[in-house]
């Protein structure tokens, strides 16, 4: 069960704008890169930097190489076959017969050609169908191909190829309900009946709120195939039975202001996580499949004091709730399904902080196998059986538990309003050796989302070279709750930057690195807070990385004839409303440049993306230019300049690069910007660390 009513689909589409840019435009950026006005680069600067892009990519190939193997989501499991899936195909293997042949099931080329990466897939109940989307290179188009598993050669298996389909299940063997995505909104879902050769589409469910996303997804134990329809303050679940596939869509409780609730199944009962528990936390309910509405919820769990519900796993006999403390450290809770209801905590290891379930291939419900990892510790599987209510690691992971130690350390900042903020730190060197260390900072701080704090390479890379890596859980973001969020959204914006810029300074009062060690790096939404720091704090830190950066609130919140101004409302507010337009102009990046200090900057936008206008990007960077030349002009000749690198990457859109070695190049050129910004020499750092 994804809880963030914004899942990894929805989030895609929650920056969205339709910016037309010219393409003379950005070539005239990009020749203009690391070339211009106050920011020039000597020519010899340019080939030190250049050279030093060149080591760092070497580096991230062989560090890419060494966690090559690590345990990742890419198997999954049927009734009869084992599935692997690498991104373009999925191969399979037959279940339980010692080492078998892997056969080629699917291949995303098999469709007409420039739909390049697999999205999802799912396998039909007794596996004699297979249905995956792909997504077409550089855009956000996808494409769902059905395909036949049993006894048929391999160009046979093609059976079906449909459009825009953004979400899909299997009721039946035969019947497959989706949903379809138009210009980034998602309103409608189709029910398709395969009848041997012929095919019957009909269509289920239209909505017709335009702030609402519909999505389809099924229920853990694969009784319900449910509609999910939400906006950014409400949802509405309606399912169908798939003992009857072709009866009328169910409504679980009609939408309600401000009501969020998430539905599962077992034994003829429905698990409802709403909204409904103290301070408009998750709470667990339960009412029957014929009686779902909400007057016939009955309260089973609400979380305990002090940790909140992030995800919820129905097994047979037993809920597993995954959540987070005050120090956002993760637990995982269980609950019995049957009265008396009883409770069980299981802690995980203190380094973890993501888990990301295994996907289920089909029913398995005895066990929940989940990846614990953290941005420097590479996943490892974890299996909790119901039976004896065990947590064990299993095989394929044994090998990784043991890499270098390394401390991850959790701390609390006190904010400008008293709010303790969480903040998660990752170094090699004890806590107190740090003052001398360079410390890369990470916030977001948006939607209700929590930081992204899964596995990556780089940021080992980072930690291994004598690096500080902090994780600033700020007010906006869903850490502490859906309160968190609605403490750092709307009105309340503000509340994110004081978040943000309170955590680096208890880090650097702790004698955590200083203000000429640290940078600072965020993308998307997150360059908001990251933005509004360097207007309001610009003394705090030296250098910032922004990727597909949003700037412009102001000018792209004004613009109504841009599409999805209308949901972001629930997030920024309504400029039409004289508060909320006061409120965005102050801390909007774009609108308080002021002639003053600013940290360096490496922004990275993309001429794809269609969530933040690069309009807005080249907006600020001018506006900042303009600002830094003002202000070097008055001071004196030996001060440092700050340097302002816009990057416009060709081709790709908001989550960008997809090719691998586009997007080493891109981290490689992150690595060099940082240590020439805080004049860190590539060996000083490594042979620092192995004198320790
Ligand atoms: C984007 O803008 C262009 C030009 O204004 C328009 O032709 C196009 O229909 C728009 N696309 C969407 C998805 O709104
Ligand atoms: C959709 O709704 C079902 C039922 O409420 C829930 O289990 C699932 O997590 C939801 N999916 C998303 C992506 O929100
Ligand atoms: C951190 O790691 C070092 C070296 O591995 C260790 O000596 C120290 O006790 C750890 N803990 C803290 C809080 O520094
Ligand atoms: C989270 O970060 C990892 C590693 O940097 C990246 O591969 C992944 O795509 C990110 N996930 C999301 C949802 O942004
Ligand atoms: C990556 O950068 C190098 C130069 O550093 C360049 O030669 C290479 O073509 C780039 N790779 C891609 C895939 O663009």
């Amino acid at each position: 069960m994804n809880l963030i009513i914004s899942s990894s689909l929805l989030l895609m589409r929650l920056l969205s704008r339709n910016v037309t840019l010219r393409r003379a435009n950005i070539q005239t950026i990009l020749s203009r890169l690391y070339s211009e006005g106050p920011t020039e680069l000597s020519k010899a600067q340019l080939q030190k930097f250049k050279s030093q892009e060149q080591r760092f990519k070497r580096r991230l190939h062989s560090v890419h190489r060494k966690f090559a193997d690590v345990p990742d989501n890419s198997e999954f499991q049927g009734q009869h076959h084992v599935y692997l899936e690498d991104g373009k195909r999925i191969y399979r293997s037959t279940l339980g017969h010692g080492k078998q042949e892997t056969v080629e099931v699917f291949n995303a080329d098999w469709g007409e050609g420039g739909y390049g990466s697999i999205q999802r897939v799912r396998l039909s109940p007794t596996e004699t169908m297979l249905a995956a989307t792909v997504k077409k290179d550089h855009h956000e188009k996808t494409r769902c191909m059905l395909i036949r598993l049993n006894g048929v050669s391999c160009t046979q298996r093609v059976m079906l190829v449909l459009d825009n389909v953004l979400s899909f299940e299997w009721a039946t063997d035969d019947v497959l309900f989706y949903s379809t995505q138009e210009s980034l909104r998602s309103l409608h879902v189709f029910r398709l009946h395969l009848i041997d050769s012929a095919v019957q589409t009909t269509l289920v469910y239209e909505e017709k709120d335009p702030k609402f996303f519909v999505e389809v997804s099924r229920s853990r134990d694969q009784r319900l195939v449910t509609i999910n329809c939400s906006s950014k303050t409400s949802s509405e679940v309606w399912f169908v039975d798939s003992k009857s596939p072709f009866s009328f869509p169910s409504l679980t409780q009609s939408r309600q202001p401000g009501l969020l609730y998430h539905v599962e199944h077992s034994d003829n009962s429905l698990f409802i996580l709403a909204n409904t528990g103290p301070d408009q936390e998750y709470q667990l309910l339960r009412a029957s499949l014929a009686s779902p509405s909400m007057p016939h919820w009955v309260p089973v769990f609400s979380a305990v004091p002090g940790t909140v519900i992030k995800d919820l796993e129905l097994l047979q006999d037993h809920c597993v709730f995954t959540v987070k403390d005050s120090h956002c450290r993760l637990q995982i809770q269980t609950l019995t399904t049957k009265e008396p209801y009883q409770l069980n905590t299981l802690q995980l290891p203190q380094w973890a902080c993501d888990l990301s379930p295994q996907r289920v291939g089909t029913v398995d419900r005895g066990s929940f196998s989940f990846l614990l990892s953290s941005p420097v510790h590479p996943p490892v599987r974890y299996l909790y059986s119901s039976k004896g209510q065990k947590l064990s690691i299993t095989e394929d992971s044994i090998k990784h538990i043991s890499i270098p130690e390394f401390n991850t350390t959790r701390l609390q900042a006190t904010s400008h309003d008293g709010t303790m903020v969480p903040l998660t730190l990752f170094h090699m060197p004890a806590f107190s050796e740090l003052c001398k260390a360079p410390l890369l900072l990470h916030v977001y701080g948006a939607y209700g989302v929590d930081l992204n704090m899964t596995f990556s390479p780089e940021k080992r890379m980072m930690l291994e070279d004598g690096w500080t890596l902090a994780y600033c859980h700020v007010r906006g973001g869903g850490e502490r709750g859906l309160s968190w969020h609605r403490a750092g959204s709307v009105l309340q914006k503000q509340r994110g930057v004081e978040d943000l810029a309170a955590c680096i300074q208890t880090l650097h009062r702790l004698g955590v690195s200083g203000p000429d060690l640290t940078a600072l790096t965020a993308r998307s939404a997150g360059a908001i807070l990251a933005g509004a720091l360097c207007n309001q704090n610009p003394q705090l830190i030296r250098a910032l990385i922004l990727q597909a950066p949003f700037l412009d609130v102001l000018g792209t919140m004004q613009d109504t004839s841009l599409p999805l101004t209308l949901e972001e409302k629930g997030e920024w507010g309504d400029p039409l409303i004289r508060e909320h337009r006061d409120n965005i102009a102050s801390y909007c990046p774009c609108h308080n440049i002021q002639p003053q200090l600013y940290p360096s900057m490496l922004i990275t936008a993309y001429s794809e993306d269609h969530r933040v206008p690069v309009s807005g990007v080249i907006k600020f960077v001018e506006r900042l230019k303009k600002a830094i030349q003002m202000c070097t002009t008055q001071v004196d000749i030996n001060a440092r300049v700050p340097s302002v690198i816009l990057d416009i990457q060709p081709g790709a859109d908001h989550f960008g690069p997809e090719d691998f070695h586009l997007s080493l190049n891109e981290s490689a050129r992150q690595l060099a910007f940082l240590y020439t910004e805080l004049g860190l020499s590539l060996d000083q750092q490594r042979t620092r660390r192995r004198r320790k």
